[in-house]
């Protein structure tokens, strides 16, 4: 039996839905999806979980209409402003993975707020990834490889699976345990490297009614799982 994952990832899907089955407009459910966000991540923390990453905007999603963007965009700014203290009475250090292209100034600046005052927290991190494509991330890093070796800071020798990580937005852990809600099962471009050996567990549960408890049974399936990892079980 499986521990309390190390790092959990969480596809936050089914806002839009949730929202339309109960004749409502789209940002509803958004802002219902904030609600759980929250209670989720304090949840997380309390249980040991020690990396949370969440994928909050895709770049895809720039595809949408503007006006459920810039809803988006300013709901993310009322929560990096507004939730602050909480996060760090919690202690939860916030960072953020993504491109900064394309994402305006005012939550430009209200990402970087939340993570310069949170940044010595020490229990839990919430990693939010916003404007943030998996694939994007691998050319990104690959990009940045590219230039070390160039400028001769590295030897192509030195780049490996584990050395990999510190070129991707953050140096995190690999995921443990992968959530997806709102019935689909596909990965739509998120954590692609960082998720290579994770359990998945896919809800039908749209975000927004996706709850505490729900984590429990998420976190149950994992323990239950046999991680081998590419080996064969001993036992
Ligand atoms: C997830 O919910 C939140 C974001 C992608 C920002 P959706 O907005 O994708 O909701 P559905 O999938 O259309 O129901
Ligand atoms: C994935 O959901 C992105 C986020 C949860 C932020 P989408 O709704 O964008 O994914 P698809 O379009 O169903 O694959
Ligand atoms: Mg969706």
């Amino acid at each position: 039996m499986n521990g309390v994952p190390n790092h959990i990832g969480i596809i936050m899907d089914g806002n839009g839905r949730w929202a339309t089955e109960r004749g409502l407009k789209r940002s509803a459910g958004h802002k219902e999806g904030g609600k759980t966000l929250e209670e989720l991540a304090l949840h997380a923390k309390n249980l040991g979980v020690k990396y949370l990453s969440v994928y909050a905007f895709s770049t895809d999603n720039f595809k949408r209409s503007e006006e459920e963007v810039n809803y988006l965009m300013d709901l993310l700014i009322y929560y990096f402003n507004n939730k602050l203290e909480k996060v760090c009475k919690d202690n939860i250090k916030v960072v953020f993975s993504g491109r900064k292209v394309n994402l305006r100034n005012d939550v430009l600046e209200a990402m970087e707020s939340i993570t310069e005052k949170t940044k010595n927290n020490t229990d839990c991190v919430l990693n939010i990834c916003l404007n943030y494509g998996g694939e994007e991330e691998i050319v990104d890093a690959t990009i940045k490889i590219a230039d070390e070796i160039n400028k001769g800071i590295i030897k192509k020798e030195d780049l490996n699976r584990e050395s990999y990580y510190q070129y991707l937005y953050q140096n995190l852990p690999p995921l443990d345990l992968l959530i997806r809600t709102g019935k689909e099962k596909r990965l739509s471009n998120f954590m692609l490297y960082q998720m290579y050996y994770a359990e998945i567990y896919f809800s039908d549960l749209y975000f927004p009614d996706f709850k505490p408890k729900d984590l429990d049974d998420a976190i149950e399936f994992y323990k239950n799982k046999d991680r081998r990892f590419g080996g064969v079980k001993t036992n």
